[in-house]
């Protein structure tokens, strides 16, 4: 049996419409607070857009504290920004860089071109959460990672010092050197990160429900999340990334990229923790150390789980006419009671 506080997702996709609805629920089974990310179809550049979207989100919400991302790039308006956030309708800000994942042709091709709202961000204490990777037509999609450190985010931290910063879904053992030797800056690590390597995504057989942006790396990279995450570091936590697709769009010639893994994320974690001995810190990865980087208060009421052996799965949720594909890494799952 293990006590935990009510754990928080600082990286989620909820989508829009029906789908909306379904995921929102789920989400709201596992988690008291979760920050949602902003590449819709049409992505939350404005105030039109994010209050349109906040009233819907909000109204079918139930129990979880839904923080929302406004989507940067260069058609954002200063004025724009500094309404939506005098009116607190957004926490934080999200970078993607121009075609790097799904909903990204409105992304930004050259950061150094959006210097005026980052000075904002700054100057208001306001967190810039980034996809990172740099995407160039013929680059290597392992390399991305890597070379947005060196080509873009050692640029953003040396230029803004005090800019806080949330490095979304790490997959690399880079990605968690810079972090630990940089200042103001945190990192959010998924399950599918964690828990699977290049060998157990297409090593064997290809598993298309784990095609995802950045791509799952390898052991090497593996090892460096997993070491950092069991130790509690406090600049690395919890973000799910969880991105539902269609499995008609997953299972398909040309697959979209992202892992929907809400419904069994809190119980992988659990057992990853679990196994490794070290339950102690799993607190500190899925509830205070986001809370503490982003400065929030949280309930600290405790849920107790226990866990079953050899559960029986389910690896599809209906959704539909069609389903959405649950990712789950191992055969004991870890039951709220
Ligand atoms: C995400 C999605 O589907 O919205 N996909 C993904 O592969 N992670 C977008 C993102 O966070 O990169
Ligand atoms: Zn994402």
């Amino acid at each position: 049996m293990l006590k935990i506080f009510k754990p928080c997702d600082f990286h989620v996709h909820l989508r829009e419409g029906s789908l909306s609805h379904f995921v929102l629920k789920e989400n709201n089974k596992h988690f008291q607070k979760i920050l949602v990310m902003p590449n819709l179809k049409k992505p939350l550049t404005n105030s039109n857009l994010l209050l349109n979207y906040r009233k819907k989100i909000l109204k079918i919400n139930k129990s979880s504290e839904v923080l929302f991302t406004i989507y940067l790039n260069k058609d954002c308006s200063l004025k724009d920004l500094e309404y939506m956030h005098k009116n607190k309708l957004f926490f934080s800000a999200k970078l993607y860089p121009l075609n790097a994942t799904t909903n990204s042709t409105s992304g930004v091709s050259d950061i150094k071109k959006m210097s005026k709202f980052l000075t904002f961000l700054e100057e208001n204490n306001i967190p810039l959460c980034i996809h990172g990777e740099h995407v160039h037509n013929n680059d290597d999609p392992y390399e991305r990672e890597k070379k947005f450190l060196d080509k873009e985010l050692s640029w953003i931290t040396k230029r803004f010092k005090s800019l806080k910063i949330t490095l979304e879904h790490i997959t690399t053992k880079d990605s968690v050197s810079f972090i630990n030797s940089h200042k103001n800056i945190s990192a959010t690590i998924t399950t599918h990160h964690l828990l699977e390597n290049t060998y157990s995504f297409l090593g064997n057989e290809l598993k298309p429900e784990l095609f995802c942006k950045p791509i799952i790396k390898g052991s090497v990279h593996q090892e460096a999340l997993q070491k950092v995450a069991l130790s509690g570091n406090p600049r690395f936590f919890f973000g799910s990334d969880s991105a539902p697709h269609l499995k008609t769009r997953k299972f398909a010639p040309s697959c979209c990229a992202g892992v929907y893994s809400t419904k069994y994320s809190i119980s992988n974690i659990l057992e990853f923790f679990w196994i490794n001995k070290k339950s102690s810190n799993i607190n500190k990865f899925l509830t205070q150390n986001g809370c503490k980087h982003y400065g929030l208060n949280y309930d600290k009421s405790t849920h107790s789980y226990k866990r079953l052996k050899n559960f029986k799965f389910q690896k599809y949720s209906k959704f539909k006419n069609d389903y959405l594909i649950n990712y789950n890494c191992f055969d004991n799952i870890w039951l709220k009671i």
